[in-house]
């Protein structure tokens, strides 16, 4: 895959393939971003947790079908995890894989679920149960797309962040020390940490796609945290 970060707009005017593009994204997304998503056919998925489902996969597919997606279609999926993880589950398997890309809408979307080509849905409370390995053609982050949201999702992001560093790039952690609150002030600041956080994953995806070995890291604090989620709903 490869990341572009940037204005939203301006990149997929250039990355885009020809032909016809689909997107997949939210409600929220469409109301902040109608420019971006109306240009195109689009399906709308619900929001929350819940909403990461077998049933929404189906709907999406039958959406699919009646507008007459079919192999040479591009899939762009605009959200945070949930929208993209979705979009890429359905790309990978309507019609047995079609081409797809995201614009990562969220801090945590930025840098981790959009980048590493993990997708899937959640079945009987477990949480991504059942999904593929596939990586999107590209990944847009938007930065400026990070006003729009709660300060704390923006934790969220930044908590992944963090793991970044704390995995593979103490010269990160000390800056995040560094800066503290403060980062949340700075585009810059936050695109440079934002970045930093990619490298890290991209490195380790780029040596085990598959989570053979060292994947696993990147699991650290996931593990017990869906552990949490799971016993408490
Ligand atoms: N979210 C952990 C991974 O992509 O491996």
């Amino acid at each position: 895959s490869t990341l572009y970060v940037g204005r939203a707009e301006e990149i997929l005017e250039r990355v885009l393939p020809e032909g016809r593009t689909i997107v997949i994204t939210d409600a929220n997304i469409d109301r902040l971003y109608p420019h971006l998503v109306r240009r195109y056919d689009y399906i709308i998925v619900g929001q929350g947790e819940v909403c990461k489902s077998l049933q929404t996969v189906e709907r999406v597919y039958r959406e699919l079908m009646a507008l007459g997606a079919d192999r040479s279609t591009f899939i762009l999926g605009i959200g945070g995890g949930i929208v993209t993880d979705i979009a890429g589950f359905v790309a990978a398997t309507y019609m047995r894989g079609l081409e797809f890309g995201f614009v990562s809408t969220t801090l945590l979307g930025q840098v981790d679920a959009s980048i590493g080509g993990k997708n899937g849905v959640n079945v009987a409370d477990y949480k991504n149960m059942v999904g593929t390995f596939r990586q999107p053609r590209f990944v847009v982050a938007d930065v400026e797309m990070l006003r729009t949201l709660p300060k704390r999702e923006l934790r969220a992001g930044m908590a992944e962040v963090v793991k970044s560093a704390i995995i593979a790039d103490a010269d990160l952690f000390e800056r995040l020390e560094r800066c503290g609150e403060g980062i949340y002030d700075s585009v810059e600041d936050m695109q440079e940490a934002m970045m930093s956080a990619v490298m890290v994953k991209a490195h380790i995806v780029a040596e085990d796609e598959r989570e053979k070995g060292m994947r696993r890291l990147l699991n650290l604090g996931h593990t017990l945290g869906h552990a949490i989620e799971k016993c408490t709903h």
